[in-house]
């Protein structure tokens, strides 16, 4: 896979970063002088209503601060400031899954927003520093009501529509959510599915700090209203004026929290900054996908995640972008979908999941083809490594063997892309994020921070603070500490590790190999494996369980658990207690959660201070030789036992 690919000049006009002699010129600008240079973009970058004094604070080191003294606007930078040049460009085109179309200009968006949060605050009295706890669909009012929020300085909260009432439950309850936006549904596949319930549901018990239930109509279906909490938005929302003083927030000010699983526990909720982080979303945009002013440009992702919060709301709207808004799913009406959108829309950069990638291509190799997506320039991957097969296909079939395919490597953690190729200028190798972007010293070490030799696997760590770092855990500043500070340290200073491994070849550039945490990656999205084991565990029948990741065709890696049960003579049916498993990892996490396969086993392999050893179980399902010494564990013998288990399976 040492083959080079390099970036099509013709495709490009006037970009940012033209070459690596610039790339590395730009490097070097930060070596010099780190601060200076951040201080450079920040003030150019950002419409600041009150300049900042200082570019960084370390006195309370990991509890960074960036551009202290600031103050400005997120929405003022990613609406209000462009209506000057742009009021009449289109900001958001929303496709829905049923077809509909609209497309909101920068002014029309600039109302929306404005009549939103003035409905969030005369109505439901929303003020700078609540929380308000969005669980919606792909709809242009998901982006209105997080531009919304940060009109008042208020700090959302998206929770993405497939967690279920139980998840959704617990985060509002965690951020103390004043405010619930929703709506009553949405279309999936040409048919309504249902959200409102979900809320309703949630809402049934400890959720005494929700004041009101905003909802926006979507699907029209029919929805159980509760008097006195429940509020109709399209009917409100018309009588609210389209002016809205932006509420002044300080640089630190926090934006949004959104939660991510970690290795343990329950879900984190990862608080970000406002200028910062918007700093960060609008030059990532620019440089990677290089943004011009006539592009349109399309992300898939879902704004329940991280990727849609930066790169389908605030890095294209701050970089006065037109950014499609999809509700849909890839394969729906047929696996040509996305291609037709790309024709129809003429899209210029396409951001996807490799996840989608395998699935698309699986389903329609010849799909590309139909279609002219001659517009295309950048394609873009996330969430995890692409394999070469889905790259090929990617590269050759839908790019046309023209486009530059940017891999970008980041995490909720890190607010924006941390490694990732320079379309116009990183010479590409197939499955590799190849380099840091400037400004970004990440590099791959062992635990004290000797630099890990070249092709061997060592810890992914970014040794710098930078602007759209998380800034805490929300409520828990310690588990903040412990879970990034806690493992690496560059000359006795905690730096931030990501929790993946990652390897440097002899040019320099860098594949992460995964996570070397228990957290599994499910088609692009983190899954925590104590979260799983804790739904599991709430079956009757379960005395012990453990998760781990399997890998699968086209989600990269499944969930597989590992079952001991309580009663195992009485279970004539194991399909029957896989289901009912299913079932209550459903309603305690959602289907995203769901288990591939299981396997009843009599015990799992424990040392003997009790601890499941892990690693085993990952390498028993994978088939693997086990290399680990086992001679440690309490009951040597569940070894073989397991793995004739799982070969009677197959
Ligand atoms: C984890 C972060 C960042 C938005 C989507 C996921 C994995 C992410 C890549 C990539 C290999 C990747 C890492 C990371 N990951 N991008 N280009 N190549 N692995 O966000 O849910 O916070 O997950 O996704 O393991 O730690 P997330």
């Amino acid at each position: 896979m040492s083959e080079i690919y390099y970036p099509k000049k013709e495709m490009f006009t006037d970009p940012l970063i033209k070459n690596m002699c610039e790339y590395n010129d730009l490097v070097e600008e930060f070596e010099k002088d780190y601060e200076g240079t951040w201080g450079k973009y920040a003030q150019e970058k950002i419409d600041w209503f009150k300049p900042f004094d200082r570019v960084l604070n370390e006195d309370d080191a990991p509890f960074y601060k960036w551009f202290e003294g600031g103050e400005l606007n997120v929405a003022y930078q990613c609406v209000g400031r462009h209506l000057k040049t742009k009021k009449n460009k289109a900001a958001i085109i929303f496709e829905g899954d049923n077809g509909d179309q609209r497309t909101l200009t920068y002014r029309e968006l600039y109302y929306e927003v404005n009549r939103t949060a003035n409905l969030f605050r005369n109505k439901f009295n929303i003020k700078k520093g609540d929380r308000v706890v969005l669980y919606m669909p792909m709809i242009p009012e998901a982006a209105i009501s997080m531009l919304a929020c940060a009109k008042l300085g208020a700090i959302h909260s998206v929770v993405f529509g497939g967690f279920s009432a139980e998840a959704l439950r617990d985060r509002i309850i965690d951020a103390e959510a004043k405010l619930v936006v929703t709506a009553d549904g949405a279309f999936r596949k040409g048919k309504p599915y249902m959200l409102k319930p979900v809320v309703d549901e949630a809402l049934e018990e400890g959720c005494d700090c929700v004041e009101a239930v905003c909802v926006v109509e979507r699907n029209g279906e029919d929805i159980h209203w509760e008097a006195g909490r429940d509020y109709a938005y399209n009917e409100l929302v018309e009588n609210e004026s389209v002016q809205c003083e932006p509420e002044m927030v300080d640089s630190e000010h926090p934006l949004f929290l959104l939660y991510t699983s970690g290795s343990t526990g329950k879900p984190k909720g990862v608080q970000h900054s406002s200028a910062g982080y918007i700093l960060w979303a609008q030059m990532t945009m620019e440089w990677v996908f290089d943004i011009k002013d006539n592009d349109t440009y399309w992300c898939t992702a879902d704004v329940g995640w991280i990727t849609g919060h930066t790169y389908i709301v605030y890095g294209p709207l701050a970089a006065g972008a037109t950014t499609v808004m999809f509700e849909g799913v890839p394969t729906f009406p047929d696996a040509g979908r996305c291609w037709k959108m790309v024709e129809e829309y003429q899209i210029n950069q396409f951001y996807t999941a490799p996840t989608a990638i395998r699935l698309l291509h699986k389903m329609g190799v010849d799909e590309p083809a139909k279609y002219d997506l001659s517009s295309l320039r950048i394609l873009g991957t996330v969430g995890e490594p692409i394999d070469p097969a889905a790259w090929k296909w990617y590269y050759e079939a839908v790019g046309n063997s023209n486009c530059s395919i940017v891999d970008t490597y980041w995490q909720t953690e890190t607010g924006g892309h941390m490694i990732s190729p320079l379309p116009a200028a990183t010479p590409i190798k197939p499955g590799c994020a190849t380099f840091p972007l400037p400004g970004i010293v990440a590099e791959i070490m062992e635990e004290d921070g000797t630099p890990t030799p070249v092709g061997e696997k060592g810890f992914m760590c970014i040794t710098k603070p930078w602007p759209s770092m998380i800034r805490t855990i929300w409520n828990d500043p310690e588990r903040f500490v412990k879970s990034y500070f806690g493992d690496c340290k560059k000359d006795g200073k905690a730096v931030y590790f990501t929790g993946d491994g990652a390897m440097m070849d002899e040019d320099g550039y860098i594949t992460i190999t995964g996570r070397t945490d228990d957290v599994i990656n499910v088609s692009g999205h983190r899954m925590g494996t104590a979260e799983v084991e804790a739904a599991v565990k709430k079956h009757d029948n379960v005395a012990a369980v453990a998760v781990v990741g399997k890998p699968h065709e086209i989600k990269g890696e499944g969930i597989f658990a590992y079952i001991v049960l309580k009663d195992d003579e009485g279970v004539a049916d194991e399909l029957e207690t896989m289901k009912e498993i299913n079932t209550i990892i459903k309603s305690e996490i959602g289907a995203i959660a769901l288990c591939d396969d299981m396997a009843f086993v009599p015990d799992l392999p424990k040392t003997r201070s009790g601890k499941i050893m892990r690693r085993i179980l990952r390498s028993l399902v994978k088939g693997e030789a086990i290399t680990q010494d086992t001679s440690t564990l309490e009951d040597p013998s569940i070894v073989g036992i397991i793995e004739d288990i799982l070969k009677k399976e197959c």
